[in-house]
C-alpha cells in the first residue's frame, strides 16, 4: 500500500493556494474539491453542455456519455453494478426518497418495526420517523456502549420478526465509528426485513464494498469526498430495484403512457426523472477516479493515524472528554470532544480565529447528545490533506482557548 503524501495532495486542491494557512479539519461536513473535480466539470459547461437521454447531437451524446460514464465509476467504486446506481440530489434525498418508496413497497402493517441507532443523522433518522407515524410502525433505538460502538446484544435482541427495515449509519458522523453492517445486515435478513446503510461519512473514506456489505440499500453524498454539492446515490439492490415503483415521477423515466397506463423504464431510469444535475454526476466520477489514484485503503490508513493521534493529543489536555471511537481501522475520521466550562461554540470560535476550522453542535445527532449526555460537541474531522501540523495546530489553538476561558471567568 502506498504511503500518501499530504503535503503533496493539497497542491491538487487550489483552496489551500489561496489560503495557505487554513487547517481544514470539517471534511466530515463538506471535504475540499480538487481542481481536477472543477476542471471536469468546468469543460461539460463550456465544452458540451447539453442535456442528456434526449438528443442525437453531439454536446447531447457526449453529455450523456459523460453522465453514464460517471454511473460506472460509482458502481466500480463501491463493488457495485451500475444498474444499481441511482443518482440524487444528495444523501438526504436519497433517504427521503427510499422511505417514500418503501412505504409503497413494504406490506407494512400497524405495529411493524424499524431499528435503527442513536447515533443516526437526522437525515437518516426523520424520514424514518415519518414513514413510522404514517403506517404506525414502532422504531427501536439500539444504544452504545462507553466504547462508542454499537450494542450489538442489544441489536440481536431487536431485530426479530416484526422488524421490516435495519437502517443504520455505516460511519457515525459524530464518533467516527464504523458500524459493523455486515453483521446487522445478516440479523437483519435471517429475519425478512431489509438492511438500509447510511454510507454518507463512510464512501469516499473508508473502503466500502456493497456485496461485501450485502446491504440492500447504501446512500451518499458526493460533497464529503471531494464532489460537488447538489448529487448524492441511492443504491439498491437490482432485484429489489426492479420491484419498486418510483417515489417521483415526470419525464424520462417511462417508456409508455396512456390515458389508463403507466410503464416505466427498468432501474435506474425509472428513478431518475427530470433533468438531472449533469455536471455534478461528472464531478463525482471526476472525483472516484481522483480517490482511486490515491487509494482507499492508503486514504483510510492515512486518517486512521492522525485520528488515534489526535484522540492521544487532545486525551493528554486537562477537563476534556474524547467522544470518539477507538477501534483499530473503526474510525472513518472524526473526533469529537468537548472542554470542562467551554461551550463547543466558543471553542469553535476561538479556533477559527487561528484559522482552524472545526465544526460545533448538535451535529444533527440529537439522540446521540442525549445518549452522550452532550447536546452539543466540537468535531474534528480528517481527511487525505490533513497532517500531523494541522493537529498540532488544533492543540495549540484549543490551549489557547482553555487560557482565554482560564482567565476571564
Ligand atoms: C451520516 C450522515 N448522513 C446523512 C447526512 C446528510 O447529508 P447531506 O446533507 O449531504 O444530504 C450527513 C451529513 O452531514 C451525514 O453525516
Amino acid at each position: 500500500m502506498k504511503k500518501l503524501n499530504p503535503q503533496k495532495i493539497k497542491k491538487d486542491f487550489p483552496i489551500f493556494d489561496g489560503q495557505p494557512e487554513l487547517v481544514y479539519l470539517d471534511s466530515a461536513s463538506s471535504s475540499q474539491t480538487p481542481q481536477v473535480v472543477l476542471d471536469a466539470m468546468n469543460e461539460y459547461y463550456t465544452g458540451y453542455r447539453a442535456n442528456i437521454h434526449r438528443a442525437l447531437y453531439d454536446a447531447s451524446q457526449r453529455a450523456t456519455n459523460a453522465y453514464e460514464e460517471a454511473r460506472k465509476d460509482i458502481a466500480r467504486f463501491i463493488g457495485a453494478d451500475e444498474k444499481e446506481i441511482i443518482f440524487t440530489s444528495g444523501a438526504t434525498a436519497s433517504s427521503n426518497m427510499l422511505a417514500s418508496m418503501l412505504k409503497q413497497y413494504l406490506p407494512l402493517k400497524a405495529g411493524d418495526e424499524i431499528v435503527t441507532t442513536v447515533m443516526e443523522h437526522h437525515s437518516n433518522l426523520l424520514p424514518l420517523r415519518k414513514l413510522a407515524k404514517e403506517k404506525k410502525l414502532v422504531i427501536k433505538h439500539i444504544a452504545i456502549t462507553d466504547d462508542f460502538e454499537l450494542d450489538m446484544k442489544q441489536a440481536e435482541k431487536y431485530i426479530t420478526t416484526k422488524t421490516k427495515i435495519v437502517s443504520v449509519s455505516l460511519a457515525s458522523n459524530v464518533l467516527g465509528t464504523v458500524n459493523d453492517i455486515k453483521r446487522l445486515g445478516a440479523l437483519a435478513h435471517k429475519r425478512g426485513a431489509v438492511m438500509i446503510a447510511d454510507g454518507t461519512e463512510a464512501v469516499g473514506h473508508i473502503p466500502v464494498d456493497v456485496r461485501a456489505l450485502d446491504c440492500d440499500f447504501l446512500f451518499f453524498s458526493a460533497h464529503k469526498m471531494c464532489g460537488p454539492t447538489g448529487i448524492g446515490i441511492l443504491y439498491g439492490k437490482k432485484e429489489l430495484l426492479e420491484k419498486i415503483e418510483p417515489s417521483v415521477v415526470g419525464g424520462g423515466i417511462v417508456t409508455k403512457v396512456t390515458k389508463t397506463e403507466i410503464i416505466y423504464k427498468p432501474a435506474p431510469e425509472r428513478f431518475e426523472s427530470g433533468t438531472p444535475n449533469i455536471a455534478g454526476a461528472i464531478g463525482l466520477g471526476s472525483a472516484i477516479r481522483y480517490l482511486e489514484s490515491i487509494g482507499m485503503k492508503a486514504i483510510h490508513a492515512h486518517t486512521s493515524k492522525l485520528t488515534a493521534l489526535a484522540q492521544k493529543k487532545l486525551n493528554a489536555l486537562p477537563g476534556i472528554a474524547v467522544l470518539s471511537g477507538k477501534r483499530a481501522g473503526g474510525n472513518s475520521g472524526i473526533v469529537s470532544f468537548v472542554i470542562d466550562g467551554m461551550h463547543p461554540h466558543d471553542i469553535s470560535h476561538i479556533l477559527a480565529e487561528e484559522n482552524v476550522a472545526v465544526r460545533a453542535g448538535h451535529h444533527c445527532a440529537m439522540l446521540l447528545g442525549e445518549a452522550l449526555g452532550y447536546p452539543a460537541t466540537t468535531r474534528a474531522s480528517f481527511y487525505l490533506y490533513n497532517s500531523e501540523k494541522d493537529i498540532a495546530a488544533l492543540i495549540t489553538a484549543i490551549k489557547k482557548a482553555q487560557k482565554i476561558f482560564t482567565k476571564n471567568f
